[in-house]
């Protein structure tokens, strides 16, 4: 019997999101990491849930489109949110239709800005800093069928100094996720305020 609410994380990568995101819900008796489900199979994330105990599984690209499957793995993990973490696919509409305003995504960009297709990870600084833009940040928001698109939930801001290169942002933007996620998908879930960044990062 479980009593609290249970999310499954989506990552493709590092995870170094899905890791912290686990961390901070560990000893919670709120919100517990359900799964960590991954879409490459050489995804460093899978070695992170694995040192982390945390159950993961790895779901093909095209097992992701198929509705009745994924909506079977999902069923399996009696996940209540989703939790995009780095992750590189477009959500299907089976799923959004199946968890309305239910999937949450983390954007390394002030969106609207800095968002769509192929805008991701590096992509998303080299084009910030390509464009000599003096702040970033990151976006929290629902997901939707757009890439980058739901309603904003949250924004946190860093400062781009004119030494600042696409590795320097990216730093900044780890910690800004580092600091913000976790606490944001909490207040999210469990309909409390939302942090509140005093400054923006240096
Ligand atoms: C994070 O910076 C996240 O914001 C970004 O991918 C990185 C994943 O890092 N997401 C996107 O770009 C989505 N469009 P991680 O695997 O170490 O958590």
């Amino acid at each position: 019997m479980h009593s609290n609410i249970r999310i499954a994380i989506l990552a493709s990568g590092n995870g170094t999101n899905a890791q912290q995101i686990v961390e901070y819900f560990q000893g919670k008796d709120t919100i517990e990491v359900a799964c960590i489900l991954y879409n490459r199979k050489d995804a460093f994330v899978a070695t992170r849930a694995q040192r982390l105990g945390v159950p993961a599984q790895y779901v093909s690209p095209a097992t992701f489109r198929q509705s009745t499957e994924i909506a079977k793995i999902l069923d399996t993990f009696m996940a209540d949110y989703l939790i995009l973490a780095g992750f590189l696919q477009l959500v299907p509409t089976s799923i959004i239709a199946q968890y309305p305003s239910h999937i949450l995504n983390i954007h390394p960009a002030l969106l609207p800005n800095y968002g769509g297709k192929g805008m991701y990870g590096h992509h998303v600084h080299e084009a910030v800093i390509g464009n000599h833009e003096v702040e970033s940040g990151i976006t929290v928001h629902l997901v939707d069928d757009h890439y980058d698109h739901g309603q904003i939930l949250f924004q946190a801001r860093c400062k781009i100094t004119p030494t600042d290169t696409a590795d320097t942002l990216a730093e900044k933007i780890h910690v800004l996720e580092k600091t913000y996620f976790p606490s944001v998908i909490e207040s999210y879930i469990l309909h409390l305020p939302m942090p509140v960044q005093e400054h923006p990062i240096e």
